[in-house]
C-alpha cells in the first residue's frame, strides 16, 4: 500500500495581501510536498484562507465592501501568488465553504455530546484587535508591562453569554502526550516554550463563541442561534475538514493525523494547547507534529504597513525569478529561526549559490559533452565510476529524507550543495581537457559521465525547491520532463543513462547578476 504524507499551512487570514512571512510556510510546505511525491508518498498538500472573525469584518467595511466579496477577492490574490510561485496544492479550503461548516458544527456538536462545552456568564475586557479576552488580573499585567495606549484605544470592558471550552480539563493529558512525544512540537526550543506555558499556568476555559450583535461573520454555532464561533475554533477545524471529516471515513482515515503542520512562532499556542485538546475531546489523534519556525524580519524590524517596509513575494521574483525566491527563503535562514531579508543576501545567494556553483556546473559539463563526445551521454558511460562524486552521490535521498522530516530544509539544500561542489572539484581535478589531450578517452568518458550522473541527480534533488530550473535542467541533460518526477528518486542512484542521451545544451539556467 502506499505510504501517505498529510501536510498543511496555516490558513491565511485575508484581511490582508501577502508578504514574504506567509509565503514562507507555504514555499516550504511545497517543497516538503515535491520532496514526499517524488519519494514515492501518496500526499495530501493543504492550504487554504481563513475568512471569519473581526478583522476580516473590519477590513471588508473598511474597504466598502461585503464580506463575502472582500474575501473573494483576498483569497483569490493568495490563489494567484501561489500559481505564480509554482505551489503544487492538493487542495485549498475556505473557512466560508460548506464542507468546513458542516466539520466545525460536527466538531461542536461532538464536543458538546462529550460534556466540554457550556454555556457561562463571562465578564472581562476584550481586545478587537487580537481577538482575545483578557482576565482583570491579565489586564493589569499587560498595562503593566507598558501596554497602556494600545489598551485605551483597542479594549473594551463587556460582560455576556457565551460558550466555554473546558481546556482545563485536558491540561493533565496534553502535558503528559508532550512529554511522551518529544517530536510532537518541533523545533526543540518552541517544545520547551510550550511545555512550560502548559506547567506555569493553569489552563482557563476557552471562550469559543461570540455573539452576533458583536460579530456576525462567522460561523453559527449549532448550540445557539444567537452565537458565532470564536476564530480559532472555526480555522482550525480546517485541518480535518479537508481531509474527509465527517463525511468520508475513508479519506479521513487515509490522512487522519496530519503528518505535519508547519505554522509560525506566533500561533504556537492555539495549535498546541487549543487543537490537540479539541481533538481528544473529540476522541481524535492529534497531528504526528506540529513545527513552528521563526519570523522574516526587514532590517531587524518585524514588517508593518505603518513602517512601509513589508516586502511582497512578487517584487522579489520580478527581478530575481521564482526559483531564486524559493531557494533563498529555505536555504538563506535554518527554518525554527528568524531570518532577515535584504537584497544584498539575495544577490549573493544567488550569484554564489545557483549563478556560480549549479549553473557552472551544468554549463561546462554540457559544453564539454558537446564538444568531447558530440553531445552525447554514452550509455552506461559511468557504470563503473569510482570517484568522490558517485560516493557523495549515494544515499542522497535517504540523507535528505532524514534532514526534511527534521524540517531542515536549508541543512538539506546545504547537503545537495556538497554533491555539486564535489563535481566541480571533480572537474578541476581531472581536468577532462587535458585527458582529451592525451587521448584518454576512456578516463575521459568516465569523468564526464559521472558529471551526467550527478547532474541527474542533482536536478531531482533540487526540484522541490526549485522546481522550473531543475526541469530546465533535466531536458537539458536530454531528458523528458514528465520523468523527473516520475523516477524513483531513492531508487536509481547512479547509471541513470543506460542508453545513449544526446543532450540538448540550452541558455545558462541561472545568468550571473550584476551588483
Ligand atoms: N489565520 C491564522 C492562522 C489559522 S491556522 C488554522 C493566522 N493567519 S496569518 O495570516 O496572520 O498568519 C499566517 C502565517 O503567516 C502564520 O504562520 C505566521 O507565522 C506567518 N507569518 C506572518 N508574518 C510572518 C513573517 N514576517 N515571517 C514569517 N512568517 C510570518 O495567523
Amino acid at each position: 500500500m502506499t505510504k501517505t504524507y498529510y501536510l498543511t499551512t496555516p490558513l491565511y487570514y485575508v484581511n490582508a495581501k501577502p508578504h514574504i512571512g506567509h509565503a514562507y510556510t507555504t514555499v516550504a510546505a511545497d517543497a516538503l510536498a515535491r520532496f514526499k511525491r517524488l519519494m514515492g508518498y501518496d500526499v495530501l498538500f493543504l492550504t487554504g484562507t481563513d475568512e471569519h472573525g473581526q478583522k476580516v469584518e473590519r477590513a471588508a467595511l473598511a474597504a466598502n465592501k461585503t464580506p463575502q466579496d472582500f474575501t473573494d477577492e483576498l483569497s483569490n490574490e493568495f490563489r494567484q501568488l501561489w500559481a505564480e510561485l509554482n505551489i503544487s496544492y492538493d487542495d485549498f479550503i475556505r473557512t466560508t465553504e460548506a464542507r468546513h461548516k458542516k466539520a466545525v458544527c460536527e466538531t461542536w456538536k461532538r464536543l458538546q455530546a462529550n460534556g466540554q462545552i457550556e454555556i457561562q456568564k463571562y465578564k472581562g475586557w476584550y481586545d478587537a484587535t487580537s481577538e482575545t479576552f483578557m482576565s482583570y488580573r491579565e489586564m493589569k499585567e499587560a498595562k503593566e508591562a507598558g501596554g497602556h495606549q494600545h489598551i485605551e484605544e483597542n479594549m473594551e470592558e463587556i460582560e455576556e453569554e457565551n460558550f466555554f471550552f473546558k481546556l482545563s480539563a485536558h491540561q493533565k493529558w496534553l502535558m503528559d502526550y508532550v512529554d511522551a512525544n518529544p517530536d510532537f512540537i518541533q523545533p526543540k526550543s518552541r517544545r520547551n516554550e510550550a511545555a512550560s506555558f502548559l506547567e506555569k499556568n493553569d489552563l482557563n476555559d476557552l471562550c469559543i463563541s461570540r455573539p452576533k450583535e458583536r460579530l456576525q461573520w462567522g460561523i453559527e454555532t449549532p448550540l445557539s442561534d444567537k452565537h458565532v464561533t470564536y476564530v480559532w475554533f472555526d480555522a482550525l477545524v480546517n485541518y480535518i475538514s479537508a481531509c474527509g471529516f465527517p463525511d468520508d471515513e475513508a479519506k479521513f482515515k487515509k490522512y487522519w493525523p496530519a503528518d505535519v503542520h508547519l505554522i509560525g512562532k506566533d500561533i504556537l499556542r492555539p495549535h498546541t494547547v487549543y487543537w490537540p485538546i479539541m481533538l481528544h475531546g473529540m476522541g481524535l489523534e492529534p497531528p504526528k507534529k506540529i513545527f513552528a519556525h521563526g519570523w522574516w524580519m526587514v532590517d531587524e524590524l518585524k514588517m508593518s504597513k505603518s513602517l512601509g517596509n513589508v516586502i511582497r513575494p512578487k517584487d522579489v521574483v520580478d527581478v530575481y525569478g521564482v526559483d531564486p525566491f524559493r531557494f533563498f527563503m529555505l536555504r538563506e535562514v535554518p527554518f525554527g529561526q528568524d531570518g532577515t531579508y535584504s537584497d544584498e543576501a539575495m544577490t549573493k545567494r544567488y550569484n554564489v549559490d545557483l549563478a556560480n556553483d549549479l549553473g557552472n556546473l551544468t554549463h561546462r559539463t554540457l559544453s564539454m559533452m558537446e564538444k568531447y563526445f558530440d553531445g552525447v551521454i554514452i550509455a552506461d558511460g559511468a557504470k563503473d565510476a569510482n570517484n568522490l562524486v558517485r560516493d557523495k552521490a549515494l544515499g542522497l535521498a535517504g540523507r535528505l529524507e532524514i534532514l526534511l522530516d527534521q524540517m531542515q530544509f536549508s541543512q538539506a539544500l546545504s547537503e545537495i550543495w556538497s554533491l555539486i561542489t564535489e563535481a566541480n572539484r571533480f572537474i578541476e581535478h581531472s581536468a577532462p581537457w587535458t585527458l582529451k589531450k592525451e587521448s584518454k578517452i576512456d578516463e575521459l568518458r568516465v569523468v564526464m559521465v559521472s558529471c551526467c550522473e550527478a547532474l541527474r541527480l542533482i536536478a531531482q534533488a533540487v526540484w522541490p525547491f526549485i522546481p522550473h530550473s531543475a526541469e530546465n535542467l533535466w531536458e537539458q541533460l536530454g531528458l523528458n520532463k514528465a520523468d523527473l518526477a516520475n523516477t524513483s528518486f531513492a531508487e536509481i542512484e547512479w547509471n541513470y543513462f543506460t542508453k545513449d542521451t544526446p543532450v540538448k545544451k540550452g541558455q545558462p539556467i541561472f545568468p550571473r547578476l550584476e551588483l
